[in-house]
């Protein structure tokens, strides 16, 4: 049997507008979208490895970090919690996830598939993880590696603390990961000040480029116990020794390990060096004020926020309680059917209870703000009186 051309591809490539405020991906900026439609380039090609230099130079500067280790894993943001894990977990390791949303969940689950043994410190519903709770998890369980998502997009939990956290890892000869995915440029993160081990972030948030590459950075200590395992890291694709000799971190000849897209590269670079030139404090004041207004605007309409404490809540990814017999499905289906506005659900533990709002690179103003709480408001009020409407007939 010969399997004909398909149909659908003789018609042209269709990519509506939207304006992307869920927990991510976030709309790209125009010079992004411009700088990834250059000529692609080889993987080994000077030029590119030259861009690679300096994509690396700007990860440093968004994490403050010195670590040599810093590089791209190519691969959404899950594969940097992949690498993260894989390289640092042996059999049998204890390692401890903190839990306040699903990315806990998420990690854990990876961090069994590379043989550790794995335990849990969960934080109540709707809070974050307080100092105590993560000090007696440490002492009932000894991890040789402790997670934490900085930012869970699923609840809009922001864990503080950060900082002690490094130093009780310090205490207990234990590797710190933090995902910093979904707060990355929202809220401070000193990676090499705090003593964090590993720390990877998602290129199509609050940076404005698009999903595929990762950037990933393992400090001196996590680097040294990784040239020291007993096995190799279990997947190849994830090898931190090897992606880091091709992004030349060690001061060694560079080696192909794969073939890195060159368009994404070009995308990420240009929205570091945009993110460069705001400056991380304004860039973070920026994402705070948004998340500030829209944290207001959403108690005016009368609306709920989930996140009890306000010191807990993530700038980025705001979550608001959906009200008593509204289908939150179809407030953003109509907010997507008439103003091609993504706003999200929930996720894992938030599915059916929240709404989630994301402020983050280019929808990061205040425009936009009072732009989403408008249509929210709209949404909802519209879908409560087709229910009213409905319960008359
Ligand atoms: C993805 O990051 C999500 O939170 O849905």
């Amino acid at each position: 049997m010969e399997v004909p051309p398909p149909l659908v591809l003789k018609r042209p490539l269709f990519v509506p507008s939207k304006t992307l405020m869920g927990p991510g991906p976030s709309n790209c900026s125009q010079r992004v979208l411009e700088a990834m439609s250059n000529p692609v380039l080889g993987h080994m090609h000077p030029e590119c490895l030259q861009i690679m230099d300096e994509v690396k130079e700007g990860i440093k500067y968004i994490f403050q970090t010195l670590n040599d280790a810093t590089m791209c894993i190519s691969g959404a943001g899950h594969s940097g919690m992949e690498a993260a894990l894989c390289n640092l977990i042996e059999d049998n390791d204890v390692v401890l996830l903190g839990i306040s949303g699903v990315w806990g969940h998420r990690a854990a689950d990876m961090a069994r598939r590379y043989g550790a043994d794995v335990r849990y410190v969960e934080a109540s519903f709707g809070r974050a993880l307080t100092l105590d709770e993560i000090r007696a998890a440490f002492d009932t369980h000894q991890p040789r590696v402790f997670f934490v998502a900085q930012g869970d997009s699923s609840t809009g939990i922001l864990q503080r603390h950060i900082a002690e956290i490094g130093e009780l890892c310090r205490q207990h000869d234990c590797f710190l990961v933090v995902d910093v995915v979904a707060s990355l440029g929202g809220t401070d993160f000193l990676m090499d000040e705090w003593k964090v081990d590993v720390a990877y972030t998602g290129s199509q948030k609050a940076l404005g480029a698009p999903a595929g590459l990762t950037p990933i950075s393992f400090s001196k200590r996590a680097l040294t116990h990784i040239k020291q395992r007993k096995t190799k890291p279990k997947v190849y694709y994830f090898d931190i020794l090897l992606i880091g000799q091709y992004w030349g971190c060690y001061g060694t000849p560079r080696i192909y390990h794969h073939t890195i897209s060159s368009t994404l590269l070009f995308g990420l670079r240009e929205a570091l060096a945009h993110f460069c030139a705001m400056g991380l404090k304004n860039v973070v004041q920026r994402h705070r004020e948004c998340s500030a207004r829209l944290q207001l605007g959403v108690e005016e309409l009368g609306l709920e926020l989930f996140v009890q404490h306000e010191q807990d809540r993530l700038p980025t990814v705001n979550t608001i309680k959906v009200p008593f017999g509204v289908d939150w499905k179809k407030v953003a289906d109509y907010a997507m059917r008439k103003y091609n506005l993504e706003i999200s659900g929930g996720l894992g533990p938030t599915v059916g209870h929240v709404f989630r709002i994301g402020l983050m690179g280019e929808n990061a103003t205040l425009e936009k703000v009072d732009m989403v709480l408008s249509i929210l408001n709209e949404a909802i009020q519209s879908i409560k009186l087709r229910a009213v409407e409905r319960s008359k007939i």
